[in-house]
């Protein structure tokens, strides 16, 4: 399977995923977003793929956002035609049932702000900007961003970004939740490398059962919630990785997932 505006790499059961527009600032187009949807496709089916890391190509962006040459010629029509498919790449992603993680290597602004939040984990370089600056262009985040904005730092830091449009440094992005952890440039992908093997030791049929109860959690009442976990705890029991990981944790060893 090729890619044009991706670099897709499999190493270690982890997939590298580099967003590959550097003179344009790896800037999304509808090619970026259908390779993209294919690449997602890859992780949440493959066993052998684990966890994955999605990046910028080069040393200024992550994703500075949608390509605005495209949006410039969209109508309403075409315009919530993208938006839709845009949102079914990053909630593909999101409930791909393995960790991701965005290891934010610079901009990170409109659709990148939104793909990075779409990840499970985001590790940023101390040069990393967030921003969500779609008002500044008659427009308003369309790939998920005033909802999962606000459901991650809180309606009033969300209201505030996306009305003001500006950037935000990574130390703001952390002092927000915004970000997990900030790290030199030059650590970012080895620390978001690490991350996922530490993750990596734990069952992954686990894994995925707590992304899904919080992810789902989070549009429930607590009570509903609460429920959704003891369903999805009961069906964790019994099976084979539990009783592995129960087992070794008796004979004083380490699981074998
Ligand atoms: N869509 C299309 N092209 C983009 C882009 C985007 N979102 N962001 C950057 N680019 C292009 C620029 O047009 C430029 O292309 P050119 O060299 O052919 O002129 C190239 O990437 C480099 O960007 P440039 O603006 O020259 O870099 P800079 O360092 O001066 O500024 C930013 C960097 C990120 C502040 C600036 O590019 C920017 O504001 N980008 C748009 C961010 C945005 O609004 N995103 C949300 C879109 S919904």
């Amino acid at each position: 399977m090729t890619y044009q505006t991706l670099l897709f790499d499999v190493r270690d059961g982890i997939a590298f995923v580099t967003v590959n527009r550097p003179d344009k600032l790896n800037a999304l187009n509808d090619q970026v977003m259908e390779e993209l949807g294919r690449a997602t496709e890859r992780i949440a089916t493959e066993p052998a793929i684990r966890g994955a890391i999605l990046t910028g190509a080069g040393p200024k962006a992550f994703v500075a956002g949608a390509d605005i040459a495209v949006l410039a010629q969209q109508g309403p029509f075409d315009g919530k035609a993208r938006a839709l498919r845009g949102q079914a790449v990053l909630r593909r992603l999101e409930t791909c049932g393995k960790p991701v993680v965005a290891a934010v290597n610079g901009f990170a602004l409109g659709g990148g702000c939104e793909l990075a939040m779409a990840c499970h984990l985001r590790i940023a370089s101390e040069n990393a900007k967030f921003g969500q600056p779609e008002v500044k262009l008659g427009i308003l985040p369309g790939f998920g961003g005033t909802q999962r904005l606000a459901r991650l730092v809180g309606r009033g830091l969300a209201v505030e970004l996306i009305l003001h449009g500006g950037h935000i440094s990574a130390e703001r992005a952390l002092a927000i939740g915004l970000v997990n952890e900030v790290v030199e440039p030059d650590a970012l992908l080895t620390r978001a490398r690490q991350w996922l093997a530490e993750c990596g030791k734990n069952g992954p049929r686990a894994l995925a059962a707590s992304l899904r109860a919080i992810r789902e959690g989070l549009d429930l009442s607590l009570a509903r919630g609460i429920e959704l976990e003891a369903q999805i705890f009961g069906e964790l029991c019994g099976t084979p990785e539990m009783i592995e990981g129960t087992t070794a944790f008796l004979q004083k060893r380490e699981p074998k997932f």
